[in-house]
């Protein structure tokens, strides 16, 4: 039961910021109506290794890691040194600095496709930068995408004929608000490990799809001969295929989803744990494609701003050193079986599933407000026994074994709670926050 872990201070800080800050939050999956709103942490003050501290003063396993840009773990040393050193050098910006070609030659070392790289700040923004490139390099103006790439008009405009084309990639209740109605019919999606369905689009469209935009990997594994589908599929039409790894990049492998199946995309993406937690993104790709960047205006000061840069380098150096892929892959692994276990012992309908540096726990109740009610519960127990867990899990090179056996505990004995909760026929009555909220139109 319930640890009574209070988060008042968090509370009325999010309270202020909503005063402040339209939607309360600079990234939409830390809105706290997602998650056990009043019985979980909001704000973080400190960070080291797995763990975090919140504005309450209680200490946390951190399960989520940065939403994925944390694989090292949270002021890594090796990192957080190369930035302050750099800060006391100066972040450069009048004219170019050496790291920017450092960067770029590691990359090109561990990255297949890498033979030209061009850096960025973000997920999104790497993602908006590559779909320009392979608009100027084919002429052509349509986007074939799979799965979530951002915030930016190119993607958001998929909902510009049908508000309901992103639910299955990113969440229902997107309305394209503020992006040109003159971009409808620009992105098309297509369904993931079904290459009749990108035939299809590809088909309807002849001539005129500049890009396949997709993750290689995500919750789910590419069937046989997939991946090979899509890359003949994009060279024999002429198409620019994009590999999105700003969850997958030295994750899945060091040289990201590409390096593991063997698939080389014309371009790639890269964000998150290229720095492990400094604002960086990266484009990298075939050198004919990626040329096309110096003939678009693509431009922005801060960009190669030297401490992203050194936290860049001093990460794939890191990341390459402890083989971080190899070592989250062996914690998830470790995280899977016994997770399954836990769920096998008990009664509570859900799922352990996805690859193992970031498997999901889902629950599969018959009725969906009962799994969003068992999901609250979940977060609110693990929460409430020192364990920020939302359901996915990310892992990093500093999670000890003893932070293992503490979720693991936490864990047993949350599915403990939930089987009760289920079993008294009323699983609200164990919540001592609001249910969490779903999708997007219901919070705005
Ligand atoms: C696959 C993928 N692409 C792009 C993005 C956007 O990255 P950012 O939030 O850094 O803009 C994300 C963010 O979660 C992502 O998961």
């Amino acid at each position: 039961m319930s640890q009574h872990r209070g988060v008042a201070r968090s509370l009325a800080l999010y309270d202020r910021a909503r005063g402040l800050i339209p939607g309360g939050t600079h990234l939409f999956g830390r809105r706290a109506e997602l998650g056990a709103w009043g019985a979980m942490p909001i704000f973080a003050e400190r960070h080291a290794g797995g763990r975090f501290w919140d504005v309450d003063g209680h200490e946390y396993v951190d399960l989520l890691m940065g939403a994925g840009a944390i694989i090292l773990g949270h002021a890594y040393p090796p990192v957080v040194e190369a930035v302050q050193r750099q800060a006391a050098l100066g972040t450069g910006l009048t004219i170019n600095h050496p790291l920017e070609v450092e960067l770029a030659e590691l990359l090109t070392e561990v990255i297949p496709c890498a033979e030209r790289v061009r850096f960025c700040k973000g997920g999104g923004e790497a993602d908006a930068i590559a779909i320009r490139i392979a608009r100027a390099a084919t002429g052509r103006d349509k986007v074939a995408f799979c799965g979530y790439h951002g915030w930016h008009d190119w993607y958001i405009a998929a909902n510009l004929a049908d508000d309901t084309t992103l639910n299955a990639h990113l969440m229902p209740g997107i309305e394209p608000r503020g992006v040109p109605k003159g971009l409808t019919g620009t992105a098309i999606p297509f369904a993931y490990n079904n290459l009749d369905s990108l035939r299809a689009v590809l088909d309807a469209n002849d001539g005129q799809i500049a890009a396949i935009i997709m993750e290689a990997c995500r919750s789910f594994v590419p069937e046989p001969g997939f991946l090979e589908g899509v890359r003949e599929l994009a060279s024999a039409r002429g198409i620019v295929l994009i590999f999105d790894e700003v969850v997958t990049g030295f994750r899945v492998a060091l040289g990201g989803a590409q390096e593991l199946y063997g698939v080389t995309p014309d371009l790639a993406t890269y964000a998150k744990t290229l720095s492990n937690g400094f604002a960086l993104g990266a484009v990298v790709g075939r050198r004919e494609v990626m040329e096309c960047a110096a003939d678009s205006f693509i431009s922005s000061v801060y960009w190669a701003e030297a401490t992203g840069l050194a936290a860049g380098l001093a990460s794939v150096r890191a990341m390459r050193e402890v083989d971080a892929a190899g070592q989250v892959r062996r914690r998830g692994e470790a995280f899977m079986a016994a997770l399954r276990q836990i769920i096998a012992d008990s009664t509570v309908p859900a799922e352990c599933f996805g690859l193992p540096p970031f498997p999901f726990v889902l629950f599969r109740h018959a009725t969906p407000e009962t799994n969003l009610e068992l999901s609250t519960l979940y977060m609110q127990e693990m929460a409430q026994r020192g364990i920020f867990a939302i359901g996915v899990n990310y892992f990093c090179v500093d999670h000890t074994d003893a932070d293992l056996d503490q979720v693991l505990t936490a864990a047993r004995e949350t599915f403990g709670v939930l089987a009760q909760a289920l079993d008294s026929g009323d699983v609200k009555s164990f919540l001592e926050c609001p249910v969490k909220q779903s999708g997007f139109r219901r919070l705005v």
